[in-house]
């Protein structure tokens, strides 16, 4: 395990300016809590309410970057932090600004062979009826760089009026969306810890939403939800996942830690729906559990991260 005294001052960024502010809030309060608890000097670090001049003329020795979404998984917190020469944990520029694009992840998959289902991004809702022949009527609209589920809409018989509305509701969320094919199964992720030859996924965990559906609100809230690590599948399924999930992490160019989350149809495809360079990390979330079904405890996971932080090479 790595000792605490060696991680120096650590900032934990969290909060920011994305959708996702407060589950970064959630995601980052627990990280300090842990860190501390563990004897590191960490103070947090909102670039959302702090100037990042601030962050300068403070000279940390590294950074645990806990922010979601647009501004903070995306390469541009990384692109300041290469900048000011402070190492931080997780993907480095490229693979963050690829890994918080959606259509940019799953044309990078299919590229080399990786299952993703077949999807495009529309700005224009007059390519809405060319969409329908495309893709056929069971569809999820979806933004390409948001999280956290908000503004996914899912549609069964979608026709060329019900596609024209759930675009234009996920496009309040961001204008950029993704229309892609709805795949029908058990929802699962894949959580990877390392880079390169060295990345290790941790045990899959299935994700047991009320009705299939795992949305912005029972992902943080109650108990709706169920779980299951490892994932109730033969050891056959559970490698085949595992193996497409390290690939998919490595094909992204990810580090230090990440998340893919997969779907699995009744006949056994799997399809990889995107990744989370930043996975969350509050109560509810799914790569401290994964960490736990082998024995890792939240603080262990954290300091484990935190001790990988780097800037590119
Ligand atoms: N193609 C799809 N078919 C069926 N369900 C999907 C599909 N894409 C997304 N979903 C559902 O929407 C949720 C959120 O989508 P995801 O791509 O993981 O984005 P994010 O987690 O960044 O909001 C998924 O966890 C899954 O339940
Ligand atoms: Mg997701």
């Amino acid at each position: 395990m790595s000792d605490a005294r060696n991680l120096g001052r650590v900032a934990v960024l969290m909060g920011g300016r994305s959708s996702e502010r407060e589950v970064s809030l959630s995601s980052g309060s627990g990280v300090l809590a842990a860190l501390r608890s563990s004897g590191v000097d960490a103070v947090s670090f909102d670039p959302g309410r702090q100037s990042l001049a601030e962050l300068e003329s403070a000279r940390f020795d590294r950074v645990f970057n806990m922010l979601h979404g647009v501004g903070g998984e995306d390469g541009t917190i990384q692109g300041v932090l290469e900048w000011l020469r402070v190492p931080y944990t997780g993907s480095g520029v490229l693979a963050s600004a690829i890994g918080i694009d959606k259509q940019a992840t799953c044309a990078l998959w299919e590229s080399i062979g990786l299952p993703v289902p077949k999807g495009r991004v529309v700005t224009d809702a007059a390519e809405v009826p060319a969409l329908l022949a495309e893709l056929g009527p069971s569809l999820v609209v979806k933004p390409n760089k948001d999280g956290s589920s908000f503004g996914v809409v899912k549609l069964e018989d979608a026709t060329a009026e019900t596609l024209a509305e759930a675009i234009r509701s996920s496009q309040e969320v961001e204008t950029d969306v993704i229309v892609e094919q709805r795949i029908h199964g058990r929802e699962f992720t894949c959580a990877l810890l390392g880079e390169g030859a060295g990345t290790q996924a941790l045990p899959v965990v299935e994700i047991m939403a009320p009705g299939g559906d795992y949305n912005s609100v029972n992902k943080y809230q109650g108990n709706e939800v169920k779980y299951a690590c490892p994932a109730p599948l033969d050891d056959a399924k559970t490698e085949e996942m595992k193996r497409l999930a390290v690939e998919a992490y490595r094909a992204v160019g990810a580090r230090g830690w990440g998340r893919i989350d997969t779907m699995m149809e009744p006949d056994g495809t799997i399809y990889l729906l995107e990744i989370n360079t930043n996975p969350g990390m509050t109560p509810h979330s799914l790569v401290p559990m994964a960490a736990r079904a082998i024995g890792v405890s939240y603080e262990e996971l954290v300091l484990r991260v935190a001790a990988e932080a780097r800037l590119d090479r």
